[in-house]
């Protein structure tokens, strides 16, 4: 078989798991997304049997739609095999008090890769630590969701080209909002204009904050969308996690004030786009969705390429 253009080149060490955006770089990020692409063509083409031998488990203790299902059907269209568990909190033997590291253990002698969601901060690192197959971070609490990070990244970077030239707004829930963690994150390293809409409550975490600023990244927090919403070449809403609010119930925390209007809608530029990992609550109106600049579905699609060649890169890993 004639090797893709997007898996010779650059030489770099395999990834063993996916854990954070932290262990990307830019160039393990290029020929990442060159693979991508190629995954669409992939996908229209069918018929692919690249991964024909391997079996992946989905272990998700908290509820999922487009991470669980995309990570699915990634691995179903590379021609592999997948075991699911959609509430492992549940349906495991957690609820005899089995410990997450035992649980991993044992599923390590079953399957050749783990798909975890979680609600505990550091959930996939007790994990991967343990693990004897590789495994890869859906969600760990208010951590991090690395591959909705690098789905972001590949979204941004085909409808808005270079980051280092765009100015992106983070908007809602920025304390509990894991994707946006990881997101900043990734955007920190190519120097993107970032700023952080939301209530006091509910802002960036400290650590990341300063974090961001150790990098030297151009950093501003607003408490309304008003304030920034003309100079944004990208908007990612997000909604109030609610099931993350314990001792908060205090705090006013209607995402409605963090929703696109009209009146803000016309005071974006042609060319901005709005995303949102999903699922939305009050923040973007469906009449939104036919607008050119919604790019959240376009967002949602790459879903799958982007976990396509991140499974193909753990399981067939590129030549070195
Ligand atoms: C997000 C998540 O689970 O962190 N959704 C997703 O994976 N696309 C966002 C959320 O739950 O609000």
């Amino acid at each position: 078989m004639v090797p893709s253009p997007a898996r010779i080149g650059v030489s770099m060490p395999s990834l063993q798991h996916v854990l954070s955006v932290r262990q990307f770089d830019k160039a393990r990020i290029d020929r990442l997304f060159a693979r991508v692409r190629e995954m669409r063509g992939i996908v229209k083409r069918g018929q692919c049997t690249i991964l024909g031998n391997k079996l992946m488990g989905a272990v998700f203790y908290e509820a999922s739609t487009r991470t669980r299902f995309s990570f699915e059907a990634a691995m179903l269209r590379l021609g592999g095999n997948v075991i699911t568990t959609e509430n492992a909190g549940a349906f495991s033997s957690a609820t005899k008090g089995e410990t997450l590291a035992d649980s991993i253990k044992t599923l390590g002698c079953y399957l050749d890769l783990i798909i975890l969601r979680h609600f505990d901060d550091g959930s996939a690192q007790i994990a991967a630590e343990v693990s004897t197959v590789p495994v890869i971070n859906a969600g760990d609490g208010k951590g991090e969701h690395p591959t909705q990070a690098l789905l972001d990244l590949f979204t941004i970077r085909e409808e808005r080209g270079d980051p280092s030239k765009l100015h992106v707004v983070f908007v809602g829930d920025l304390r509990h909002g894991r994707t946006v963690h990881s997101l900043a994150r990734l955007l920190s390293m190519y120097d993107t204009r970032m700023s952080f809409v939301s209530p006091d409550a509910l802002n960036l975490p400290d650590t990341l904050f300063q974090d961001l600023i150790a990098e030297g990244c151009e950093i501003r927090e607003y408490v309304g969308l008003r304030e920034v919403i003309e100079s944004a070449d990208v908007i990612y809403t997000t909604r109030v996690q609610k099931e993350r609010l314990s001792g908060m119930e205090g705090v006013a925390l209607d995402g409605s004030d963090y929703a696109l209007t009209r009146e803000l809608v016309a005071c974006m530029k042609q060319g901005t786009i709005v995303m949102h990992p999903f699922p939305r609550n009050t923040e973007i109106p469906t009449w939104f969705d036919d607008d050119p600049r919604a790019a959240y579905f376009r967002e949602i699609q790459n879903g799958l390429y982007v976990r396509m060649a991140l499974l193909e890169e753990l399981l067939n890993p590129f030549p070195e």
